[in-house]
């Protein structure tokens, strides 16, 4: 397994290099139509560098982090509030957050379906789900897959399509963008009762 407990320094000053500009400019239109004085839950946090890109442009957010990994949150910055736990049972009430951000998570998710339901869960209606992550059908994307194997991580990457595939019955309305060997998903929520 990755030791991402002993990788917060590691993070911290370089998990920013992971997302392409484009990814950004993304990430911070998405964040700008999210209602004032929303909740953003930023799920694999690790030390929150997409928080740190979304509150750079909206500072009024009440940001959210949850990882399993308390050496990772350790290096996350102080306008977050921290809390250790996994995707796939995510510690909070039904509809709270207004948008949800994970990013290069995906793939470590151990049980996938368990987590996007409880993503769909914490979610309110009208919300929407920033996903980044890495294309298995890229030839790098097949290396890193090979090699997350070997690390004996769950290694559970997705092609865009496929992923979104299984954002849309669960009410998703989804839109890719793709990075070369990576991409995003920006998937909003329809209205839920
Ligand atoms: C590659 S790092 C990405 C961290 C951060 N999102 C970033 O972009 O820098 C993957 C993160 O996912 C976390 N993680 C692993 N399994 C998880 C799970 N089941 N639920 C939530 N987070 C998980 C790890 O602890 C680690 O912080």
């Amino acid at each position: 397994m990755i030791p991402f407990n002993h990788l917060g320094p590691v993070f911290k000053m370089f998990a920013s290099l992971i997302y392409p500009g484009e990814f950004r400019k993304v990430l911070e239109s998405t964040v700008q139509r999210v209602r004032n004085k929303g909740t953003v839950l930023d799920v694999g946090s690790g030390t929150g560098i997409l928080s740190q890109f979304a509150q750079a442009v909206r500072g009024d957010l009440r940001f959210m982090m949850v990882d399993p990994a308390p050496g990772m949150l350790r290096f996350a910055p102080g306008f977050a509030e921290k809390v250790i736990g996994r995707a796939e049972s995510l510690p909070f009430p039904p509809g709270l957050f207004d948008a949800v951000f994970t990013g290069d998570v995906v793939h470590h998710f151990s049980d996938p379906a368990a987590a996007l339901g409880e993503i769909q869960r914490v979610m309110r209606s009208g919300g929407v789900l920033v996903v980044f992550d890495i294309d298995p059908g890229s030839p790098l994307g097949a290396l890193i897959t090979r090699g997350e194997k070997i690390f004996r991580e769950p290694a559970h990457f997705y092609r865009p399509e496929r992923l979104a595939g299984l954002l849309a019955p669960r009410g998703f309305n989804c839109k890719i963008y793709r990075y070369g060997w990576r991409y995003s998903i920006i998937a909003n929520t329809g209205d839920r009762q």
